[in-house]
């Protein structure tokens, strides 16, 4: 297990879009929790998606307080509702942005074992999985905020 070097925006890894992955083998699992261990020693992080690591791969791990969630292949299946959230991205440090998201997300996924499951999300976790299942498609949150606060010096 390893932290690994995530990728700010300008490169263009981040604007691609991830292929599904095949077959759940030693290398995802080593992925998964080198991206657990590069989440949590961000400090304030709470999702990271493959390809901030390099990794052009359907993959995301998510924490927003309630546990690790490791998403692969995931897809949204049910959204209602619209809320406002501020967001920030472990890419785009020193930037956050307002952006409208759905209130409340079902995500269906592949977990390690393989199993097919599916996760609800209302509030931090409807908007955690949108913004990274967008990174998923090469899509940052910078292109859908109406709205920008900068924050010098920031840590992240
Ligand atoms: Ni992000």
């Amino acid at each position: 297990m390893a932290i690994r070097n995530i990728v700010t925006k300008g490169d263009e890894v981040l604007k691609k879009r991830c292929k599904e992955v095949k077959e759940i083998n030693e290398r995802i699992l080593d992925l998964l929790d080198d991206m657990k261990d590069t989440l949590y020693g961000t400090g304030n992080g709470v999702g990271l998606a493959a390809p901030q690591v390099g990794v052009l791969r359907r993959i995301v791990v998510i924490d927003v307080g309630d546990g690790l969630l490791e998403l692969i292949n995931p897809v949204i299946v049910e959204q209602e509702g619209e809320q406002d959230s501020l967001e920030g991205c472990l890419s785009i440090p020193g930037v956050y942005g307002r952006v409208k998201r759905p209130a409340r997300v079902v995500v269906e996924y592949t977990d390690r074992n393989g199993k097919r499951l599916r996760k609800e999300g209302t509030d931090l976790l409807a908007v955690c999985i949108c913004h990274e299942l967008d990174h998923l498609d090469g899509i940052l949150f910078d292109e859908k905020a109406y709205e920008f606060v900068y924050v010098e010096n920031d840590q992240e």
